[in-house]
């Protein structure tokens, strides 16, 4: 007799990840082209319900219900049929499964949050739990991160590091010899500043991108500097792990402008060069660094593949830079929006039943 789960809900989290080192660049299957180091946020976050059901027949296909912000989504659906269909070898979750996904992000669209990592990353969760659960297997938390890291990144790239937290390094790197280009490692060495640093998203424009990141990626395997690149993300990777460690806010500052600046420098001078800057995240960039010299406050901004600006700084900043943001930096922003978050050492929730 078995008496094999045949039915269930899982429950599951990700927040968002901002990179200090960029990944811009791949390999097939979402192998990247350099390490990249990342904080992990805590309040924007994919919350993902996955409530499934092992079908009489085991000769009927696979079914898909998926909802997102409760309404049903077909793209999203062909998306996570895709990603189901890139991870099949592995895991051996059967074909005669019905599967209801849930999804919604605690976060608005078009933010400058990175959804696709925290969407990616609660997947990933639910659908590792559910092979545990359908396989009555079970895993040490160590290796269920880390395989739910290598799924993670198989959906995008950066949802890897979304599994750990407050800081993770995805990608080889000399000297880390625990780190792999196919998951995330939690970067354990760090200073206590770091442990509840800010991150405040200043919105310059919530409208969608005009090159997608997948697209950004793709233009790399031309781009003339490549090379050079891929060597300059290594030796940052190494001097941000550096100052992570030692709470050294000069070089971490210094290190992480000139990636988000490196990574636009690179969109501009590709073979196919474009922008994705808009004139108010220049506006603000320099009143961010004027700011700075002005109070000595160790405020960084950073910026993903868009043109909204992510402020990074150390807890203890927080009523001078929100006041700051409020009286001088408002009228840059659309309709004067910023975003509040703060890194998590746990940035992944599961509950299943
Ligand atoms: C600029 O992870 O979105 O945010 O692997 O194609 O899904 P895919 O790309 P994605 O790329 C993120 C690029 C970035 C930098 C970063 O997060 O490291």
């Amino acid at each position: 007799m078995n008496n094999r789960q045949k039915s269930g809900i899982i429950k599951t989290s990700a927040a968002s990840n901002i990179a200090l080192v960029k990944y811009w660049g791949k390999k097939h299957y979402q192998i990247p082209e350099n390490p990249s180091v990342s904080l992990s946020l805590s309040h924007s976050k994919s919350i993902t319900e996955t409530a499934w059901e092992i079908k009489e027949d085991p000769a009927s296909g696979l079914e898909l219900e998926f909802y997102f912000e409760q309404k049903e989504n077909v793209a999203f659906k062909q998306r996570v049929l895709g990603y189901l269909e890139t991870i099949s070898s592995m895991y051996s979750i059967p074909q005669n499964i019905k599967l209801q996904i849930k999804s919604y992000n605690t976060f608005p669209h078009s933010s400058g949050i990175a959804s696709s990592a925290s969407f990616m990353a609660s997947l990933a969760l639910a659908l590792k739990k559910l092979d545990e659960l359908v396989n009555e297997r079970s895993s040490s938390l160590e290796k269920f991160a880390q395989e739910t890291s290598t799924w993670a990144r198989m959906g995008s790239g950066s949802a890897c590091r979304s599994i750990f937290g407050p800081i993770s390094l995805w990608g080889k790197l000399d000297g880390y010899s625990e780190s792999s280009n196919e998951y995330a490692v939690p970067v354990k060495n760090y200073h206590d500043i770091f442990s509840d640093y800010r991150d405040t998203i200043l919105i310059i424009d919530s409208g969608p991108k005009k090159i997608s990141s997948q697209k950004g990626h793709q233009l790399m395997e031309e781009h003339p500097f490549k090379d050079a690149r891929y060597t300059q993300a290594r030796v940052n990777c190494q001097k941000i792990l550096d100052s992570l460690k030692t709470g050294d806010l000069k070089t971490f500052i210094s290190i992480v402008e000139s990636e988000a600046l490196m990574l636009h420098g690179l969109m501009m001078t590709g073979s196919k060069p474009y922008i994705l800057l808009r004139p108010n995240t220049l506006a603000v960039i320099d009143k961010i660094i004027s700011f700075r010299e002005r109070t000595e406050l160790p405020v960084a901004f950073t910026i993903d593949a868009g043109p909204n600006i992510h402020l990074l700084y150390p807890n203890h900043c927080h009523a001078q830079i929100k006041d700051y943001i409020q009286k001088e930096l408002g009228q840059f922003l659309e309709n004067r929006t910023f975003i509040e978050d703060q890194v998590s050492t746990l940035p992944t929730t599961i509950e299943f039943k």
